[in-house]
């Protein structure tokens, strides 16, 4: 039937009138030159479509958001409807824009939606439909030009007949975040979409879930004029074609991982403007055709794997507005190597972080008078801060964090009063902290901690700032002082006072109610923590109180919050139970207290932790066997100088991450668990001072990372057999088996195999374990855990708390072995401590020994040995 008619429409429509016994609107008596009207089928579809979703005010994100459907009544023309365009002949819906219409609900094949057979341009994005999967039958719309289903809330597989919309141009399925795009688009996706899709000039698939190559065919796409693929989980090698693309103004593939690429020389007809490749791996040099590209303004090529030097010819990007380059492990370069950066006369961000920079922050940087946010973060400037800083005006984010600058805080700073977030943390400034930083009236972040600034601090200058949300002034030799509560607070979300020499909980933490961190440690805080410390904590994520005297948690509750990340209340004088904590608690931190009774059930249940150290109390009881269920991603488990007795649960099956066991100094009895061997990164194990029965553990030759392994003052006992293959205990660098009861031969063939010991270089900085950061602060808060351990050297029990330096020892004193010392130990040239006193060993001491040019302390006393003692060990 040819559709051609709008009168056919008309009279269609004006039935559908009638029967539904609706007043015919004025506009209806329309002359026979008006428009067409919308067909009753479309506008009765679209009636449906509408009913079948709440307007709900969480469903879009854009402030703007309206609900469009709200107009939509059969009273007036679908045509006029909010929304909706009609094609002029013949009345067809052809556009359906209902972007940002906080619509909520699912959606499915049998949406009526899909009866708009004509619609040419479709845009769901920025409503809310509820992780439905996107309805196969969008396949059926043949006439999509422009087809957006944007951060939508869409989940599942993207429907391949999508990849029938062969007219498409426009093709949005991108989500600003990963836990609002649940769309995956598994291989051959990408594929077919590039081989049908071939008129696409737009596509965004931020986000969605690809996990395949980028097919070399994307360089095909010759319309293409936007290109977004971020973190769609991509690998491989980038096409690097695509770069080359003639009308392509905006690309990114950032935050794709695994992605590898490097970038072509490109070519002076480029139109490209914007180009993101931030967090993916390319590699190689910038190419110094960057320089010609006449539209580049935005570039951002940060925590990508390129190297070399930032090529000299950026200077020609006149249009350069945002250059990000940090992260980068580019040779080191003085900053005033750079000098063509401070004429970019446009140049309103600059991210210089960590890439190697070295020398003084030159006075040009005057000229850049458009900038915005700089950030120098992370490298080796030193020197002071120029004066000609201030001619920044335009500035609000200043990052100068983590180099060696110096000098004091510049009164010409507080001129600045449009910085939004000052960051001078982990440098070497010194001076008062000056009160007229309080004119700095739109601070919403300031850091200084880490620094040598001394002085007496009043807190209450910086509660004056309104906008404040960030305060840090740790680690400085500053004494913070805080008074008023009447004031009118900043809520702030993170406060850093540790080493502020504070005696009490400042009262003004009483009015917070976001807090999300807090350090307050390293203070000389006494007595019980009160209630409203923990009032305002439903947001915290980070609490560190350790290392004041505090006695106890005055009607505490288990921290509620659900994101709760790190508790760390060790080095205190906190009495009782350990204080309660919830499953999504990643670090718990209470070693060094006066708690007592057994570990509690609720242990049982945090199964996300990362860091459980309860080491140095009174705790008794046995260990729970549960233990074993919550190690899978625990890597530290401290549980040494408390009074456990029992067995030792098997507790470590499925604990593959596990780095780090102490349970020294308690009273544990029976077996080491034999499951210990499954854990494959194991890199410390303490067991010393309990009462364990066994055999030495030969089987634990097999953890390729072991390195530390006291078995000190146990009930170990017989002969150390000859082990069963010839690698065992590679990285084996610190044995303790002293005070035990074993027998026999000293293990010769062990000794051979400790090629770890055999080399005096090595490096034990690994043994730290960084706690994982609060996902969500805007400051990443890295504490440092440490593995500590007690040795006895020259005769001295000693007590190491950090393990950072190559440390070598062998102790085999106070036990049962007889015959002689073998030579072989001759090859351990890395040993610095050697203990085999208080045995049955005879013979000679063998020469080799004078080959251990390392051995700091040697102690061969009470056994029974002859001879002479070679030359060279005198
Ligand atoms: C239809 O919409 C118009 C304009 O938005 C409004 O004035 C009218 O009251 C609505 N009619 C019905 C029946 O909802
Ligand atoms: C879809 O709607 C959103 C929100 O209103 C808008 O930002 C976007 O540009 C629209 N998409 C298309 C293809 O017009
Ligand atoms: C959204 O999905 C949830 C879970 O499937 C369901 O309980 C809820 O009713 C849905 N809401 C709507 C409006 O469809
Ligand atoms: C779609 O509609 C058909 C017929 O009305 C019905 O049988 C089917 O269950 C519906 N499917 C869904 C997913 O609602
Ligand atoms: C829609 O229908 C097709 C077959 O017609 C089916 O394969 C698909 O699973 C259905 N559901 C969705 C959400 O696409
Ligand atoms: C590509 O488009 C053709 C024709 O429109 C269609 O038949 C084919 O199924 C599409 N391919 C894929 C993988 O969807
Ligand atoms: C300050 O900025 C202006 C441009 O706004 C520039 O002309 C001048 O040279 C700059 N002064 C210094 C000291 O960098
Ligand atoms: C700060 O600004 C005021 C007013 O503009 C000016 O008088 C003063 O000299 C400036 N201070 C510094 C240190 O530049
Ligand atoms: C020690 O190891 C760490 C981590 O593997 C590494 O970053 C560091 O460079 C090493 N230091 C030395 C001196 O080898
Ligand atoms: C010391 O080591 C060298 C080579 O490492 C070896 O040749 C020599 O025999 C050793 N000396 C003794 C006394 O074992």
């Amino acid at each position: 039937m040819a559709r051609s008619s709008s009168c056919f429409y008309m009279s269609r429509h004006l039935l559908f009138l009638y029967l539904s016994s609706q007043p015919i609107s004025a506009q209806h008596n329309l002359s026979p030159f008006a428009k067409p009207l919308c067909l009753e089928d479309e506008m009765y579809a679209l009636l449906q479509f509408k009913e079948r979703y709440e307007i709900n005010d969480d469903a879009s994100g854009d402030p703007l958001a309206h609900p469009k459907t709200l107009s939509w009544n059969n009273s007036r023309d679908c045509c006029s409807w909010d929304g909706i365009e009609c094609d002029e002949n013949t009345g067809h819906v052809i556009v359906l824009d209902l972007g940002s219409s906080l619509l909520y609900g699912s959606i499915d094949n049998n949406s009526t939606l899909f009866q708009l057979a004509h619609l040419e341009k479709l845009n769901l994005s920025d409503n809310h439909f509820n992780d439905s999967r996107i309805p196969s039958r969008v396949g059926d719309l043949l006439r999509l030009t422009h087809l957006d289903f944007s951060a939508s809330v869409f989940s599942g597989p993207v429907p391949s007949e999508i990849f029938k919309l062969t007219s498409l141009v426009y093709l949005d399925l991108s989500a600003p975040d990963t836990p609002t795009n649940l769309l995956e688009m598994k291989a051959p996706g990408l594929r077919s979409l590039v081989q049908n899709l071939t008129s696409l000039e737009v596509l965004h698939l931020g986000y969605v879930n690809i996990s395949s190559e980028v097919p070399n065919t994307l360089a095909n796409l010759s319309s293409l004029r936007r290109l977004n693929m971020d973190a769609c989980d991509l690998h491989g090698e980038f096409p690097s074609a695509v770069f080359n693309l003639p009308k392509l103004r905006h690309l990114g593939v950032g935050s794709n991982k695994a992605l590898t690429g490097r970038l072509p020389d490109f070519n002076s007809s480029s139109p490209l403007e914007e180009l993101r490749l931030s967090g993916s791996s390319f590699s190689g040099e910038l190419p110094s055709s960057f320089g010609i590209l006449p539209s580049l303004s935005f570039l951002d090529v940060s925590d990508c794997n390129f190297s070399g030097s930032i090529p000299a010819s950026f200077a020609n990007l006149s249009n350069l507005e945002c250059l990000d380059v940090s992260g980068n492990p580019f040779a080191a370069q003085s900053l005033s190597s750079l000098s063509w950066i401070w004429k970019k006369k446009k140049l309103a961000t600059l991210d210089l972080r960590m890439i190697n920079l070295y020398g003084e922050i030159p006075p040009s940087i005057g000229n850049c008078s458009r900038l915005v946010e700089l950030s120098l973060l992370g490298n080796q400037l030193s020197g002071a801060v120029p004066s000609q800083l201030m001619n920044l005006t335009q500035l609000t984010n200043l990052y100068l964090r983590m180099n060696q600058l110096s000098g004091s805080i510049p009164s010409w700073l507080m001129n600045m009063t449009g910085l939004a977030e000052l960051d001078l943390a982990s440098n070497k400034f010194h001076g008062e902290v000056p009160s007229s930083i309080s004119q700095l009236q739109n601070l919403q972040v300031l850091n200084l901690a880490r620094n040598n600034f001394s002085g007496t601090v009043e807190l209450d200058n910086f509660l004056k700032l309104k906008q404040l949300e960030v305060l840090h002034l740790s680690s400085n030799r500053l004494s913070c002082r805080a008074s008023s509560v009447n004031v009118i607070l900043p809520q702030l979300s993170v406060l850093g006072l540790a080493s502020c020499n504070l005696s009490e909980f400042p009262a003004f933490l009483q009015k917070q109610e976001h807090m999300r961190s807090l350090d307050l440690s390293d203070n000389n805080i006494r007595g019980e923590v009160p209630p409203w410390v923990w009032n305002g904590s439903f947001d915290m994520q980070y609490l560190n109180l350790s290392r004041n005297f505090l006695t106890g948690l005055e009607r505490y509750h288990p921290i509620k919050p659900l994101l709760m990340y790190t508790i760390d209340l060790s080095h205190n004088m906190l009495k009782g139970p350990p204080p309660e904590a919830t499953s999504s608690i990643l670090s718990y931190i209470v070693s060094n207290n006066s708690l007592t009774g057994p570990l509690p059930p609720w242990i049982c249940n945090l199964s996300s932790a990362i860091t459980l150290d309860l080491s140095s109390n009174g705790l008794t009881g046995v260990l729970p066997v549960c233990l074993g269920d919550i190690s899978k991603s625990l890597m530290v488990l401290n549980l040494k100088g408390n009074n456990f007795h029992g067995s030792i649960p098997e507790l470590l099956v499925r604990a593959t991450q596990l780095t780090m066991i102490d349970m020294s100094d308690n009273q544990l009895q029976g077996n080491l668990p034999r499951s210990l061997a499954h854990c494959k990164m194991l890199e410390f194990l303490n067991f010393a001072n309990n009462h364990i029965v066994d055999t030495f553990p030969s089987w634990l030759g097999s953890l390729p990372e072991l390195h530390v392994l006291i078995l000190r003052s146990n009930k170990f006992c017989g002969v150390i057999k000859r082990p069963k293959s010839s690698s065992t205990f590679r990285k084996l660098r610190i044995l303790d088996l002293s005070s035990n009861a074993f027998l026999g031969k000293l293990p010769m063939e062990f000794f051979q195999s400790w090629n770890a010991m055999k080399s005096k270089t090595g490096n034990f900085t690994y043994m730290q374990r960084t706690l994982r950061p609060s996902l969500y602060l805007p400051f990443t808060y890295y504490g440092n855990y440490d593995f500590s351990m007690t040795v006895i050297y020259k005769g001295l029990k000693l007590y190491y708390p950090k393990i950072s330096e190559v440390f070598t020892v062998i102790d085999l004193s106070n036990n049962l072995f007889k015959g002689e010392i073998p030579s072989v130990i001759g090859d351990l040239k890395g040993l610095q401590g050697l203990n085999l006193s208080s045995n049955f060993l005879t013979g000679h001491i063998p020469s080799s020994l004078c080959n251990l040019t390392a051995l700091e302390s040697l102690d061969l006393s009470r056994n029974n040995l002859s001879g002479q003692i070679p030359r060279n060990l005198q």
